[in-house]
């Protein structure tokens, strides 16, 4: 288990609670307000030729704001408080999540190179490895989640980079993310991790051995389905050099107006994704106990085949897990009824919200690597800040019409 605190040099370790409460703020520097204000702007202005010309050549983190789109006090404070969290030397944040998984593969791989995926990626993580890296001449290899240490197998003279992401936001196989890390590390390839599920409060990559972590800041950090925002976090300073000079030459941007959302959704990620949490695992409990279901996969059951690695390594779970139905519930008839007939649940993509959301999804013709055997319907539920009896009412409601429907 990680430790329930993130260090800084200048103020020793706090409780994330407190973290989240402090950093990435300076009060005194706007007049006492509590939160920063929102610095909408292109251009900088300078007094002197000198001091135009500094700016241009100090580090973007640190050093005088230069240009927008290179950084802004709203950019620069989210920034803060994900490297802290996460424990990197630093972030950079850019204006979705999908472009959060993109910088770091653009960043790290060229045109003759190797690239090993996990199988149980996010789609369109899949689809930017088959259309535009196929079209860059990198090459990729989907691997078994579950593929530990014995992924050494796998590497080529040209494996540039290993792609991980645990657990997979379908699938919800864990990886041995250690065993992974260390064998890559030994033979000098870059690791990225999808780190979106659990967030640096309840799994913390860099502490075991990855290089980058990457957040869709949309979920759980934004937490309200408004905004649209993604992170990646650096272990050392080089990484976060090859990464934010990758973002600036596609003139990725994050807006400040976003920025100041999600950093104001953190400031009570601790207290919602505990809620998240616990009522995600009382319904998933539940949907063990239904007839209908054949398999819930949720990390933090027991009944899940990588519950001990997730044990192990993880400081706790988040709202979204899977089911699978048994085959005769979930044909498309009963399916339909059963997802129709919902009233707290919302049908939509996405997670991380105060609402609860389902999605069915068919994983069975993209997956490469470990084919996915089930017969029945998969479904993923995002478990929201509702009361989960309630939540649990309104599916056993839709359950009962659902076997209404011949
Ligand atoms: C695991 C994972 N990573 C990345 C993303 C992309 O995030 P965004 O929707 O902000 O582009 C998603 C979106 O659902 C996701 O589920």
């Amino acid at each position: 288990m990680t430790s329930d605190t993130t260090t800084s040099p200048s103020q020793g370790a706090h409780g994330i609670g407190t973290t989240l409460a402090h950093v990435g703020r300076d009060p005194h520097a706007h007049h006492g307000f509590v939160n920063t204000p929102i610095y909408r702007g292109s251009t900088v202005l300078f007094r002197t030729l000198d001091q135009l010309e500094g700016a241009m050549c100090v580090n973007t983190r640190t050093g005088p704001f230069v240009y927008g789109l290179m950084g802004h006090p709203n950019s620069r404070e989210l920034e803060t408080m994900l490297a802290r969290l996460d424990g990197g030397v630093g972030a950079v944040v850019v204006g979705s999540g999908l472009a959060a998984v993109s910088v770091p593969l653009l960043a790290f791989l060229s045109a003759g190179d190797h690239l090993l995926m996990t199988d149980s990626c996010y789609g369109p993580s899949r689809h930017i490895c088959t259309s535009v890296l196929a079209r860059m001449g990198v090459e990729t290899t989907f691997y078994d989640p579950r593929a530990g240490a014995s992924i050494e197998a796998l590497l080529r003279p040209k494996t540039r980079v290993v792609f991980l992401e645990s657990p997979g936001s379908l699938s919800f196989e864990v990886q041995d993310v250690p065993a992974i890390a260390r064998v890559c590390r030994n033979r000098g390839v870059t690791t990225i991790i999808d780190n979106t599920w659990a967030t640096p409060l309840h799994f913390r990559p860099i502490e075991h051995g990855i290089d980058v972590v990457i957040h869709a800041l949309t979920k759980y950090q934004s937490g309200n389905s408004d905004i649209l925002l993604g992170g990646v976090v650096a272990r050392d300073e080089s990484t976060w050099v090859q990464l934010k000079q990758t973002a600036e030459a596609h003139g990725h941007y994050a807006h400040p107006d976003d920025c100041m959302q999600c950093l104001r959704g953190m400031r009570s990620l601790e207290v919602r994704l505990a809620r998240h949490e616990s009522s995600a695992l009382a319904v998933a409990r539940w949907l063990e106990s239904r007839s209908e279901v054949a398999q819930v996969l949720h990390p933090a059951l027991p009944s899940h085949p990588d519950h001990a690695i997730w044990s192990r390594d993880f400081r706790g779970s988040s709202g979204l897990f899977g089911c699978v139905l048994r085959p005769h519930v979930g044909g498309r008839a009963h399916l339909k009824a059963f997802l129709e007939s919902l009233r707290l649940f919302g049908m939509g993509f996405s997670w991380g919200g105060f609402e609860s959301l389902v999605v069915a999804s068919d994983i069975r013709a993209s997956r490469q690597a470990a084919p996915w055997t089930h017969d029945g319907a998969l479904l993923r539920f995002q478990i929201g800040l509702e009361d989960p009896r309630d939540l649990i009412s309104d599916l056993t409601a839709a359950f009962a019409h659902a076997a209404t429907v011949v």
